[in-house]
């Protein structure tokens, strides 16, 4: 099963990137920085095509599995992360071939805040995007960071959500 990160923060190695890296101890798995690409806001006219998104979404979509990793940002997820959504739409119009490539794979994501509560309502976005992508979406966590580092309780959440949700979809 091949599985990607996609990271949408705006410090590449901040916060969230060290959830990312937690991650990457436990499981095998690609990692992509939305950060490093240009990608503009969804645009009616597709004016933006040449930009790095569809080459982009070709890439992911040879994925089985996507991980989305995104800061919270004021009760949501990042600017960049949303605008990558809705650069999705892209797909059900002048691309889509790639759009149908989506469909039957495994979507998850995590947000890190500063807080330890989560934010109600957060993950809701990402679950019906799946869902209309004819994704499977098989969970979500929510992390914080208090200090400089995922603490013990963090590492926990990590960890068990890798061990019961991704690990046995190895072999799907
Ligand atoms: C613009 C902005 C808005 C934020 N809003 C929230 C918030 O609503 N809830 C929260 O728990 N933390 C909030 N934070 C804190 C970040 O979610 C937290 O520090 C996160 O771990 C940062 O991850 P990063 O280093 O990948 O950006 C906010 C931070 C920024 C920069």
């Amino acid at each position: 099963m091949k599985r990607v990160i996609i990271q949408g923060s705006s410090n590449s190695h901040g916060n969230t990137n060290h959830i990312a890296k937690l991650i990457q101890e436990e499981i095998k798995c690609d990692f992509i920085d939305l950060k490093n690409y240009n990608v503009g806001h969804f645009d009616y006219e597709f004016k933006n095509r040449q930009d790095d998104f569809l080459p982009l979404i070709k890439e992911i979509s040879d994925y089985d599995l996507m991980l989305f990793l995104t800061p919270v940002y004021w009760y949501a997820m990042s600017g960049i992360m949303k605008t990558f959504f809705d650069r999705i739409s892209d797909c059900l119009k002048i691309e889509k071939d790639t759009g149908r490539k989506f469909r039957g794979k495994y979507m998850a994501s995590v947000s890190c805040g500063s807080e330890k509560k989560a934010t109600e309502g957060f993950f809701i976005p990402f679950n019906l995007s799946a869902q209309y992508l004819g994704m499977k979406y098989i969970g979500d966590i929510h992390t914080w960071i208090e200090k400089d580092k995922p603490d013990k309780e963090v590492t926990h959440i990590v960890q068990s959500f890798i061990q019961e949700s991704i690990k046995p979809l190895r072999d799907a």
